[in-house]
């Protein structure tokens, strides 16, 4: 009777106590939450207890409009800058060009870069990405001077990305996952920009355990000894890419060391025309191995997921546009007329006569980014418009929301590469300038971080769409579709049937 009793007052109370703690809890928050953000700071709401407005933010993400998660908030509050709470932390969300100009161009000085410590674990702690203060402004312009001078694109670059694409689109199948053919294009070509390596068993093991690594960014951090997990088989894999990549550094240190002894062909053919390492190995600051590892692993990770994404996104957004798709064809069409052999590869000029070409990327940069904007932490008191962002607040500068922003786009949210025409690459809608001196086209950020593959990236799309469009034509497989988290991206990976109309 007595347990009966008890069973009972416990069955009943429980679910009291726990609306009370949880009423108690709630009102502690909504408390904490007025006033962790002070006036000062821009208004918002941090949702929920814990995960704050994480899973709303996912959620809409996970849809082909995520658009409505920032538009609520700025319409709510007033203003394209409000506080939220995101990833376990205090974030203001910036909508606003101006505000983003400060955060990119601020780096260093009143901003970092700011990772979670998983992330950090898999690119290794001397990687670009990471690296603060002189030796990254140094390493920067080192990767700035090989992928982005014009000169080196014309004489190693382009040939090198003609040839790769070429050898690819050459054995594709009738049915193919168009992304993950543009991945296997990229990764061969950063093999052989940084490394020098060809196609074959050896880079087909890295790209094996590459695909591993690559999964542990997009997974939940659980402890890294269980490794039976998606972020346990990364760790693993990273050490797999970086016992690979140690292996050939030290292998080049000892050429580089016997190079004034004897040189082979290879050696020979490679000193003409260097690769990344060769650079590393000559560099004044005299590198240890580990770092060397380290910045030549994230140049894959950076280099590999974006460029792919963006060519799979505009043979999409092409597909879906026949008449973006008529004109782009015509332009690449008049460039292969043009060409004496069938057969030869595109040169610089090639890539400087392709108006259209660039517009459809521009466009396709614009209206679905891969990267959608980024983290940073204040490492001072920061005051805008009359906001104070106080040290050691997460900021995220969404590039998105301005892309799609119709104050400076007109019809933002439509794919219309048209809007590009007689447009410089920086230059808004329209010929107008900026927003208040403010880029409001930032595909590949801004600052001391811009991408440094901007370029090369460019030159790798454009060369892609060449031979996709002028030696073949594509339909649907699978119906797919576009959604932005944990990246953007085409769900299945956009599965097509190609039909090939020339030999290449
Ligand atoms: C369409 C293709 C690409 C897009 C849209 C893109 C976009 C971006 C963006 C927005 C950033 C800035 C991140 C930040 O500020 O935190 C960045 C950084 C970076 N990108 Fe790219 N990227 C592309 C291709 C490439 C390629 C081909 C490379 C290879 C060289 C590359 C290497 C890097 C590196 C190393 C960084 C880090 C720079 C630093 O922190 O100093 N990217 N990229």
């Amino acid at each position: 009777m007595a347990t009966f009793a008890s069973s009972v007052i416990h069955q009943l109370a429980y679910p009291s106590l726990l609306l009370i703690i949880s009423i108690l809890a709630l009102a502690a928050f909504r408390r904490l939450n007025r006033k962790r953000v002070t006036a000062a700071m821009p208004p918002g709401t941090l949702g929920l207890p814990f995960v704050g407005e994480t899973l709303r933010l996912i959620k809409a993400y996970r849809t082909e409009d995520p658009e409505p998660f920032a538009d609520e908030r700025m319409r709510r509050h007033g203003g394209r800058l409000f506080t939220t709470h995101l990833f376990g932390e205090r974030t203001v969300f910036s909508a606003d060009p101006e505000f983003n100009r400060v955060v990119l161009g601020g780096e260093g000085r009143i901003f970092e870069g700011s990772y979670p410590s998983s992330m950090s674990t898999l690119l290794g702690r001397h990687s670009l990405v990471l690296m603060k203060g002189a030796l990254h402004k140094r390493m920067h312009s080192l990767t700035l001077t090989r992928f982005a001078s014009p000169a080196v694109i014309r004489s190693h670059l382009l040939p090198d990305i003609d040839r790769v694409v070429r050898r690819n689109l050459r054995s594709w199948p009738a049915s193919l996952r168009l992304l993950d053919q543009a991945k296997k294009i990229t990764f061969e070509l950063t093999v052989e920009q940084l490394i020098s390596q060809g196609p074959g068993e050896w880079t087909e093991n890295l790209r094996h355990y590459y695909n591993f690594l690559i999964d542990g960014f997009f997974s939940v951090p659980l402890p890294s000894f269980l490794s039976f997990t998606t972020y346990g088989r990364a760790i693993k894999a990273r050490k797999k890419v970086a016992e690979a990549l140690m292996e050939l550094v030290r292998r080049r240190k000892e050429e580089k060391m016997g190079e004034s002894v004897v040189e082979s062909a290879a050696e020979a053919e490679r000193s003409k025309k260097k690769d990344m390492v060769d650079e590393l190995l000559v560099a004044e600051e005299g590198f240890t191995e580990e770092e060397m590892v380290d910045f030549l692993l994230a140049l894959f990770v950076a280099g590999h997921e974006t460029t792919p994404t963006i060519m799979t996104l505009a043979a999409k957004f092409l597909a879906d546009n026949p008449s973006a798709l008529v004109l782009l064809k015509k332009e690449q069409n008049e460039i292969r007329r043009k060409k004496t052999d069938e057969f030869e590869a595109l040169d610089w000029k090639d890539y400087k006569s392709m108006p259209f070409t660039q517009c459809v990327i521009n466009e396709t940069l614009r209206f679905a980014n891969i990267i959608g904007g980024v983290f940073r932490r204040a490492i001072a008191d920061v005051h805008f418009k009359g906001y104070t962002i106080p040290k050691g607040c997460k900021v995220f500068a969404s590039f998105r929301a301005v892309h799609l922003d119709s104050h400076y786009y007109e019809e933002a949210r439509t794919f219309n590469p048209w809007r590009w025409l007689n447009h410089n690459n920086n230059v808004s809608k329209d010929g107008g300038q900026e927003a208040g001196g403010a880029p409001i086209f930032t595909p590949f950020g801004g600052g001391q971080r811009l991408c440094p593959g901007y370029e090369l990236g460019r030159v790798e799309i454009s060369v892609f769409l060449h031979y996709l469009v002028t030696c073949f034509s594509w339909e649907v497989a699978e119906k797919d579709k576009l959604v932005f988290f944990p990246t953007t991206r085409m769900l299945k990976g956009y599965p097509i049937h190609v039909r090939r109309h020339h030999s290449l």
